[in-house]
């Protein structure tokens, strides 16, 4: 049985560490871990034993005030070191402890603790990896004055990096060098970070608004300064932006951010030491696409604004995750909608929160953004805690509103500065700020599931009234069952939700324009039924419910395809004109489902009007929200509808749906998808500015329907743009042209293919786009192609980037393909995860969630699904991280 960890067993600790002095001496075969700990006992703890984590660590030497401790002062086993006496003497209150271990970063493939890359040794410690560097007591309420010195062969290693300011540096006999590194900020252990390897570095520098001079540095890999130019420029504008927006300054006077190859996740914000993946830094206009871009531009923002959100004010216990990771994604949200489009950034998490966290919450591994238990914490960096996570956080933003928001924040750093706290105090320190009572409100963290939001309007022409009655419910998910079978306490009772609301009336206008902002008026639903009454609206208005998306909820709204398509024509909330379009789409495909996606008699014809309207806007006005309203809801998002109706997902009516309505676009609205492409053409150089991403992505688009043309079409006039696509200067427009070749079962399918590959092998970041588009296609025989690339020499199951690209594409990416019929796709799954889980535990666990949905399916598939999650269950050494989540699938 997996050992769960609960929240309400949550006690201070009994000891403080105030200091931890750090040696680490890095050698070829082995690396030196001393410590020197200085303990305090907690005059506020429950008293007891110093109880230290450590994992894979060789203990060479232990001693208490510079006494060696004997085999009876302390008990030592897999993973706890508990120091009881001294020489059988009782501790005394304060004391250094001196620790000395081996470890062997090398061999550790987990990529947790102190880890090898190919340029050198890097460290990743959150959640729980410090643990497995030195012993120490691994949880975020122990704050500690950390310094570090790291020596190791000045040849192969000549950056020697850790947190805050470098003190001392020099060498050591002929071929070694040090340097010891000072953070004057207390953190927790898992803020630590250490880097010796060989890179290049881009320097420059940020003068605070009080006048601080800050050096910034970023480091990559020899060769690659070229890519390092944006992420810079990205640090730059968010350090002015968290000052601008939220008054809060740079407090180090470095700041280095190093970009690694080998890591599990996407970047880590270890105080003044960046620790990323070459994912979020590396760009050039050939190698990455405006996403990337953009993403960069996200993770580089995440990662700083941390330095006060999750650093300054970090979590008491990893159950306050979302304290530090909801409000810093919720930052992150603001800076990319302050800075690029806010429309399109609000569009395109609305669209990631419902790819990812909506199946979330409906699945076996449902918990609220503050769960109360956990096996593995590292299964719970998730879409909830992150994205839900950050909704909430907006609704707080929504309901209280930006003046109020900014006091709240404030105020929550005046009071804990330092501490590390729970999501309560965050909450109360808005309520605080605004005078707003929130008690309700904190129902959202602790309830898992979607909410459903019912509405019905009601227009009386007689009186001029028009009466909206909302009601919610919340069906109890998986969680709640887990919870019931831990005998724990459900929380009930309705949520405080916040809609945001426009009239909009038959001329387009907005009726609430005179007494609200922006014509948008924010009810707070707090009942399961409430009735809202608007007077002297003048004439039958459409309403625009949950405006900007204001909660994360499944709306049940009965509106007509007439009212959808004027709320897509003339809403005044750009979210919401994208959103109409979405469920407008969503109907038609279901319709299309329902009617085995054959012939095209289920396409309104009012929905190609709609479409070709929408490009016609596009083409005169804003290309970017044109290009996101003319992507049609993805298959997964169609899949979690048809579960939430009660039906089983059929992910080929689905897949089918999809490819007949895009083909049917394709020959009615063939000209105007010419014309499209015709009038998008780049007149200026690359640049990953919003104008010309807009641009390139309506055109991409268009060409993508176009590329769903009749045979005679496809080859005559849209292959050879395909095939010179394939040379763009800019990787957005190739990749957009080999992941539309890549769905076509064509020759030149396979010489676009090799000629990328030969072109960009060396390149680690483009080999993974590569691997990508083929784990993505929809050609038949997907899944054994995928099978064949995980032998071939692009691919290395030891890099996560690398099974991110392939398999985890294909698992969560391609949904028509990995619940293939024959279940192939889920043998791939089990036989990846079975090789990779002693090798990477995070990595194959969150492989192993793509079976999350698997009882949604038909009988035949279901029982496939059993049998690998049977499998991999069976194993023996079951990684904690897999068994956790196999265990909860099949419940
Ligand atoms: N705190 C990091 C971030 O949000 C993520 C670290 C995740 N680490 C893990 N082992 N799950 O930027
Ligand atoms: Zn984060």
């Amino acid at each position: 049985m997996l050992d769960t960890i609960y929240l309400k067993d949550y006690a201070p600790p009994a000891w403080l560490i105030d200091k931890l002095d750090l040696h680490v001496a890095i050698h070829e075969e082995y690396t030196e871990v001393r410590g020197m700990l200085a303990c305090r006992r907690n005059p506020a703890g429950p008293g007891g034993e110093l109880v230290l984590d450590g994992e894979e660590l060789a203990l060479q030497e232990l001693s208490l005030g510079g006494t060696a401790l004997v085999d009876s002062d302390y008990t030592l086993d897999d993973d706890t070191l508990c120091i009881r006496a001294v020489r059988g003497a009782a501790l005394p209150d304060h004391f250094t402890l001196e620790t000395r271990v081996r470890i062997d970063p090398d061999s550790n493939t987990q990529l947790s603790g102190l880890y090898r890359s190919r340029d050198g040794y890097f460290s990743q410690c959150e959640a729980q990896g410090f643990r497995r560097i030195s012993f120490f007591p691994d949880r975020p309420d122990i704050m500690a004055r950390f310094s570090c010195t790291i020596e190791a062969e000045r040849q192969d290693f000549p950056q020697l990096l850790s947190n805050g300011n470098l003190v001392a540096s020099g060498t050591l006999g002929n071929t070694r060098h040090w340097a010891r590194w000072e953070d004057p900020y207390a953190k927790p252990c898992y803020l630590f970070a250490l880097v010796a390897a060989k890179l290049d570095m881009l320097e420059d520098s940020f003068v605070t608004r009080s006048g601080r001079v800050v050096r910034l540095a970023v480091y990559v890999e020899p060769g690659k300064l070229d890519q390092c130019g944006h992420a810079m420029s990205a640090l730059k504008k968010s350090m002015s932006w968290d000052e601008q927006r939220f008054g809060l300054e740079m407090d180090l006077d470095h700041y280095m951010i190093v970009a690694v190859g080998d890591f599990n996740m996407g970047a880590m914000e270890n105080k003044g030491l960046n620790i990323f993946n070459t994912k979020y830094v590396l760009a050039r206009p050939d190698t990455a696409t405006d996403s990337d871009y953009q993403n960069i531009d996200r993770v580089i923002a995440h990662e700083y604004f941390h330095n006060w959100t999750g650093n300054r004010v970090t979590c008491r216990d990893w159950f306050q995750l979302s304290l530090k990771e909801g409000l810093t994604v919720f930052r992150d949200q603001e800076f990319s909608a302050d800075t690029h489009s806010s429309a399109v950034t609000r569009i395109q998490s609305v669209r990631q929160l419902r790819i990812a966290q909506f199946p979330e919450d409906a699945g076996p591994m449902a918990h609220p953004i503050r769960p109360v238990s956990y096996a593995e914490i590292n299964n719970f960096y998730t879409a909830t805690v992150y994205e839900k996570g950050a909704e909430v956080v907006r609704m707080i933003h929504t309901l209280i509103g930006r003046d109020a928001f900014r006091h709240g924040m404030d105020l929550y750093f005046q009071r804990h500065d330092g501490q590390a706290v729970t999501c309560e105090d965050f909450v109360a320190a808005m309520q605080d700020a605004s005078g707003l009572d929130l008690s309700q409100f904190r129902r959202w963290y602790s309830r898992a599931g979607t909410p459903h939001l019912k509405a019905e309007g009601c227009y009386d022409a007689a009186v001029q009234r028009y009466t909206l009655t909302l009601s919610q419910s919340l069906a109890p998910t998986a969680y709640e069952q887990r919870l019931q079978d831990a005998g724990l306490a459900i929380e009930e009772g309705p949520l405080h939700i916040p809609v945001a609301l426009g009239l909009v009336l038959p001329d387009g206008s907005d009726a609430l324009e005179r007494e609200y902002p922006a014509g948008t008026c924010v009810l707070s639903l707090t009942e399961s039924t409430q009735r809202f009454v608007f007077d002297h609206i003048p004439a039958e208005p459409v309403a625009s419910v949950l405006r900007g998306f204001s909660a994360p909820v499944h709306l049940d709204f009965p509106q007509s395809d007439a009212e959808l398509a004027h709320l897509m024509a003339y809403d005044s909330d750009a979210c919401n004109r994208w959103e109409a379009g979405q469920r407008l789409a969503s109907r038609v495909l279901l319709a299309g489902v329902a009617a085995g996606g054959q012939d095209t008699a289920w396409i309104p014809e009012s929905f190609v009007a709609a479409v070709d309207r929408v490009l016609d806007d596009g083409m005169r006005h804003d290309a970017a929200l044109a290009a996101e309203a003319l992507i049609l809801p993805a298959e997964q998002v169609l899949a979690e509808e048809m579960a939430g109706r009660g039906q089983i997902i059929d992910p080929e009516a689905i897949h089918r749906s999809r490819l007949t309505l895009r083909h049917h676009l394709a020959a009615r609205l063939r000209d105007k998808f010419e014309a499209a492409w015709q009038a998008l053409a780049p007149s200026s150089p690359y640049a990953p500015d919003g104008l010309q991403v807009g641009r390139r992505a309506l055109r991409n688009l268009a060409l993508g329907y176009l590329a769903e043309s009749d045979e005679a079409y496809l080859k005559g006039h849209v292959m050879p743009r395909l095939m010179a696509q394939c040379n763009a200067d800019n990787m957005t427009d190739v990749i957009a042209a080999l992941g539309t070749l890549a769905n076509l079962d064509v020759a030149e399918r396979t010489t676009a293919l090799a000629d990328f590959y030969t072109r960009w092998q060396d390149e680690a970041l483009v080999v993974d786009k590569w691997l990508q588009v083929q784990a993505t296609s929809r050609l038949p025989g997907t899944a054994m192609r995928v099978r064949a690339l995980m032998g071939h020499g692009a691919f290395d199951i030891k890099n996560p980037n690398k099974v991110y690209a392939l398999v985890r594409a294909f698992c969560a990416a391609n949904p028509r393909h990995f619940h293939g019929a024959d279940g192939e796709g889920y043998r791939l799954a089990a036989d990846v995860i079975l090789q990779l889980q002693a090798m990477n535990p995070q990595v194959a666990a969150r492989i192993a969630r793509a079976f999350d949905r698997w009882r949604q399916f038909d009988s035949e598939r279901q029982s496939h699904a059993r049998t690998q999650l049977e499998r991999i269950q069976g194993s023996t050494n079951l990684a904690r991280d897999v068994a956790e989540v196999v265990g909860n699938a099949l419940g």
